[in-house]
């Protein structure tokens, strides 16, 4: 087979998402304005929830989610060891402590049997994350923990369901991600969502300074002159109005896309099942998965190569791959400011070391699917 050059990810954007940039920029209402607010509500009804807030970035979300929520010094909060390192940066920034809770090692999500180990008098938040596109187990974190306040870490999960109830309704808040490496994007972004009248008066203000009115609202409003209350300390965490047009077509597009995914999770699953020593994803009932990427974990005591060696071999024939995500207790920074050491999270830690993610977006063609898989049995 001819050579490809296959990247881990690509945007699909094309010439609507080109053209939708058109209005805002001759408009020159280019900060949050009429087509972040389109995008939120379209966003809102798509994943069922009443309230979302187009934000700068995921990131921005979780921390004006643990604000929302009222996480402050000397509060601790729980997390996934395996995750992106921004869930658990977060919480620094609420000066409260992330608490790690290992994983499950066959959906790379929080393991519910471990958080209660965890849980103490001074835990207030817990941050279940919906690692690539799969959701956590929210509804057993609610039932068995009522009075902690659940924010998802949603980054990957734009679309994704469990038990037909979407990511972003599943617990009080939840956070989503646009960057180029999620299903759809906006460049950067973000977006937050809820189902709580008050904690959406606050996340809506935490976003814009802590405005008490948008500036959108006050340059429509009779009195364009005078300037909002300002009743809490915010941050400018919004989105423009150019990314909120672009929103806007590819939030259209999520449904196709993901079925698009559907339709090449069950290829690997199907031409990979004889590679024995690579396990492909599994999809527990009652789970819609996002497919925001497709990770594998490569069982090093059966197969031919460790797994970078078998990464390296695979850059070589032009089909890139990453590890899942990182183990954040193994971070440097992580690692000693509470002196963990990798085996505290033995789950976490065979993640970090032996998971494989390979190529998965809406720009592949059936030639790239068919040229990975052989490059994988050929191994
Ligand atoms: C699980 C998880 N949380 C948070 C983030 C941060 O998202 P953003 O880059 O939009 O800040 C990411 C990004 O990859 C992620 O994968």
């Amino acid at each position: 087979m001819e050579k490809r050059n296959i990247p881990i990810g690509l945007p699909s954007m094309g010439v609507e998402e080109w053209e939708a940039c058109r209005e805002p920029i001759e408009s020159g209402w280019i900060t949050q304005g009429p087509k972040v607010k389109e995008f939120e509500t379209n966003f809102a009804l798509r994943h069922n929830v009443k309230h979302a807030f187009a934000v700068s970035n995921c990131t921005t979300a979780l921390h004006l989610a643990l604000v929302a929520s009222g996480v402050e010094a000397g509060d601790e909060v729980i997390v996934p060891a395996f995750t992106w390192v921004s869930t658990a940066n977060a919480v620094k920034y609420c000066h409260a402590t992330p608490i790690f809770v290992d994983i499950n090692i066959e959906t790379f999500n929080i393991d519910m049997e471990k958080i209660a180990e965890k849980v103490t008098s001074k835990t207030k938040a817990i941050i279940p994350v919906h690692l690539f596109g799969l959701c956590a187990d929210v509804a057993a974190i609610k039932r068995r923990f009522p009075n902690l306040k659940i924010v998802e870490d949603g980054a990957c999960a734009a679309g994704s369901a469990l038990n037909d109830i979407p990511a972003g309704g599943l617990g009080d808040i939840g956070c989503f991600s646009f960057h180029p490496r999620k299903s759809v994007t906006t460049g950067e972004g973000g977006m937050l969502t809820t189902n709580d009248d008050e904690i959406a008066v606050r996340l809506d203000r935490l976003r814009n300074h802590g405005a008490s009115i948008s500036e959108e609202q006050r340059h429509h409003g009779p009195k364009p002159y005078i300037l909002s209350a300002f009743e809490m300390v915010g941050y400018n965490y919004r989105m423009t109005d150019i990314q909120g047009a672009i929103g806007v077509v590819q939030l259209k597009k999520l449904d196709s896309f993901i079925d698009e995914r559907q339709k090449w999770a069950d290829f690997y699953k199907e031409e990979l099942k004889d590679v024995k020593w690579l396990k492909t994803p599994e999809v527990p009932e009652g789970y819609k998965h996002g497919w925001q990427s497709y990770v594998t974990y490569v069982d090093e005591s059966i197969a031919p190569m460790k797994r970078n060696d078998i990464m390296e071999l695979l850059q070589q024939k032009g089909i890139s791959t990453r590890p899942g995500t990182h183990a954040v207790h193994m971070l440097e920074v992580y690692a000693k400011m509470y002196n963990i050491k990798p085996n505290d999270y033995p789950e976490a830690f065979k993640a970090d070391q032996f998971s494989m993610s390979i190529p998965m977006h809406n720009k592949m063609v059936k030639e790239d699917y068919e040229y990975i898989v052989q490059a994988l049995k050929a191994i």
